[in-house]
């Protein structure tokens, strides 16, 4: 029996242009996708678009646009940002299509008939950038207005009349159920963060707006408009043909595996969206994983500050194999991380260009100069070929574990050491050498060296997809059916075949480039 993995990442607002911290959301989710096809399971690796709700209207307004026409525009340019960024996802969902309207109107009924909405009316702090409704003491001043002290974003008061989720009962059950499920949140720190915010205790919900339009009408009340983020979480869930919850996709894809998030939406995933769902009576997913935020010299990137790096100028230019292991490689995970111009060149030549593409390009034009282009196959291994090979095998079920618990540095920090050992392997056998007195040895060293570069291929594969995959391909490989087993089978190779044109993998970037 195939076993299933659903993974998502937060749909954008399509708001704006895409910018560095909506790709590193996604390659990150990307990466985890790949790692579990090749691992042999059946993903499905969702995102798409988040499109209803004032801050859309106000932008479409701004623009001078319908605002579905608005949204057409601009989902397509997101679209289109999940082909530059090589995202391998499934399906890319918008909340303006029919089967989400559904799905959001099935998840209201079931509030109600549970008894967990009421109206009354809502006196309060909220962002129309966030979206998120603010207590008192979550806002501070500034200038002349007033800010959430999270987001820095500006708070406007607002008095309507709304409808409320009784969110305050939920508090209990949502301790519960963090303490029995305690993978829930992760990493550790945001856990914490959590379970402190809602051991405060928590305040009902306002989950309807009336001040503008643009959204899903509340049932038999249609002056109301659905909150944009009680909307926007069930995304999720309409993916899967809620609330055909017979669908064979809803039921072999619920609850979610991982829904990996940004920090700044950790309150709406792993607060509200299970206290919806228990609310609801479905199950809630295993995991909600809030990765840090990206800044640039230290500072969060944004417009004013001019030190926004542009992931299209970035791809443009170097190319995307380049950006995604740059991002993964120098942020860590779960942290905030700083990212530059100069760190990635040095990045990019030192890991990728003198590294693993140098590796490749070395033991590639060797073979194909003085083994008639044939890869040589070899039972003959000494020592300390075989020890090469086996110190990365015996690390296979660390490094599973590591992709498991979403410990990507540590992941590839292991990898590119395996790449560097290849290297020293290498320089240090000198195949050259021994061409001329022992082709048999020269043999041996040849098959060992193209085994380990397909082994790091293959485990550089959900992170570099294009390169590792030129690679397979360059040593006959059919990389459709490459599967993280494919590393144990050292027969693989043994066919003899001739290696396929050499392609250069990454150009060392130049200073003044
Ligand atoms: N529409 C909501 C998500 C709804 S999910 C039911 C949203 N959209 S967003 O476009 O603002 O953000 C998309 C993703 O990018 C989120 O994971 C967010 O955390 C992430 N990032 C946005 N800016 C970021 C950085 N500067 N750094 C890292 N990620 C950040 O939120």
């Amino acid at each position: 029996m195939s076993k299933n993995f659903y993974i998502t990442t937060p749909i954008y607002y399509p708001s704006g242009k895409p910018h560095m911290g909506h790709a590193y959301s996604s390659i990150v989710a990307d990466i985890f996708a790949r790692f579990k096809r090749l691992e042999s399971y059946n993903v499905l690796f969702l995102t798409g678009t988040d499109e209803h709700g004032q801050k859309i209207q106000k932008e479409a307004e701004k623009n001078k646009k319908d605002p579905k026409i608005f949204c057409d525009e601009l989902s397509e340019t997101f679209r289109l940002l999940t082909k530059s960024l090589n995202l391998s996802n499934d399906d890319f969902i918008r909340t303006t299509e029919k089967r989400h309207h559904l799905s959001v109107i099935e998840i209201w009924n079931r509030l109600v008939n549970s008894g967990d909405i009421y109206l009354d009316k809502y006196s309060g702090w909220y962002s129309v950038s966030d979206e998120a409704f603010y207590d008192e003491d979550e806002i501070e001043d500034k200038n002349d207005g007033k800010i959430s002290k999270s987001s820095g974003s500006a708070v406007e008061w607002v008095e309507e009349e709304s409808y409320f989720f009784k969110l305050s009962s939920w508090s209990k059950k949502l301790l519960e159920f963090y303490k029995k499920n305690p993978n829930f949140i992760l990493p550790l720190s945001r856990r914490n963060e959590v379970i402190k915010f809602v051991e405060k205790g928590l305040k009902d919900l306002s989950i309807s707006r009336t001040s503008f339009t643009w959204g899903i009408p509340v049932p038999k009340n249609e002056n109301h408009i659905i909150y944009v983020w009680l909307d926007a979480l069930t995304n999720y869930i309409s993916a899967l043909n809620f609330p055909n919850t017979h669908d064979k996709k809803y039921k072999d894809f619920w609850p979610a595996d991982v829904h990996v998030i940004g920090k700044d939406i950790l309150r709406f995933h792993a607060v509200f969206w299970p206290a919806f769902l228990l609310a609801a009576k479905l199950p809630v997913p295993k995991k909600v994983f809030g990765h840090g935020w990206i800044l640039s010299d230290e500072k969060k990137m944004s417009k004013s500050l001019g030190n926004i790096l542009d992931p299209l100028e970035i791809i443009e230019k170097y190319g995307i194999d380049q950006l995604r292991y740059y991002l993964v490689k120098e942020v860590s995970l779960g942290n905030d991380g700083s990212i530059s111009l100069e760190n990635l060149k040095n990045c990019v030549n030192n890991d990728l260009a003198n590294n693993y593409g140098n590796l490749c390009q070395r033991v590639f034009s060797f073979i194909k100069k003085n083994c008639d282009n044939k890869i040589p196959f070899s039972t003959k291994l000494d020592n300390i070929d075989k020890k090469l090979l086996n110190n990365l095998k015996d690390s296979l079920p660390k490094l599973i574990s590591l992709m498991n618990n979403q410990e990507l540095n540590e992941y590839i920090k292991k990898v590119v050491s395996f790449s560097f050992d290849a290297n020293k392997y290498f320089n240090d056998s000198e195949p050259w050498a021994v061409k001329k007195n022992d082709p048999e040895r020269m043999n041996a060293i040849l098959f060992t060296i193209v085994e380990q570069i397909k082994n790091i291929s293959i485990l550089l594969n959900p992170i570099i997809p294009n390169a590792t995959n030129k690679v397979l391909t360059m040593i006959n490989l059919p990389v459709e059916n490459i599967k993280i087993d494919t590393i144990k089978d050292d027969n693989i190779l043994n066919n003899q075949k001739e290696i396929g044109n050499l392609e250069i993998l990454f150009n060392k970037i130049e200073d003044d480039n």
